[in-house]
């Protein structure tokens, strides 16, 4: 059977345990996981891709990650590049569902050789997101229980470096 490989897109600005969360369950049911920083993210980052990159590639030191990489263009070319089958994405509420659905739509469209795989966001993090991150830290409040202490480092030093 071939081995599937499954990739995880997003923009990591930065990496949270939510991330974390669907990482490992990740790493439980495919062969390969990806985890990719998108490069042309509309977003205004705090983080730069590189350091972005660096922060998860310290994270997922002791993860049987297949690796942490970065892509431009169009996501599900990328999917097709790494000979990867499935795209992976967290549903926290159903707020995300909306966005979440257009997009596994129009990639299908784009191509039936790849399927997007949803996973609920186990409970505990489903309020996060990498923003409220970023205000709750730039206000010096705790984020101890949101991110790794490499990210709430990375954060101190940002805001108050
Ligand atoms: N737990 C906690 N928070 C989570 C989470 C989880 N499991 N999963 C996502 N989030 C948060 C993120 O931190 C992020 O927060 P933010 O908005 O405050 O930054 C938010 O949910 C959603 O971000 P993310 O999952 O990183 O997705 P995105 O919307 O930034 O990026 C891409 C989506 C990169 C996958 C998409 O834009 C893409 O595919 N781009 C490539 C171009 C392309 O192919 N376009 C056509 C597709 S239709």
């Amino acid at each position: 059977m071939p081995l599937k490989i499954a990739v995880y897109p997003g923009s990591f600005d930065p990496v949270t345990y939510g991330h974390l969360d669907i990482i490992d369950r990740a790493l439980k049911i495919f062969d390969g996981v990806i985890v990719a920083v998108a490069r042309n993210s509309e977003k205004n980052s705090l983080f730069s891709v590189k350091e972005r990159v660096k922060l998860l590639t310290e994270i997922l030191e002791d993860r049987p990650v297949a690796k942490v990489d970065t892509f431009e263009g169009l996501l599900v070319d990328y999917v097709r590049q790494c000979e990867a089958s499935v795209i992976i994405r967290g549903l926290r509420a159903v707020s995300d569902f909306e966005y979440e659905f257009q997009l596994a739509q129009m990639n299908r469209s784009i191509t039936r050789d790849v399927e997007t795989l949803f996973m609920m966001t186990s409970v505990p993090y489903s309020y996060l997101s990498s923003s409220i991150v970023k205000e709750v830290s730039m206000l010096n409040g705790p984020v101890d229980k949101l991110v790794p202490p490499k990210v709430k480092a990375a954060l101190d030093a940002k805001f108050r470096g």
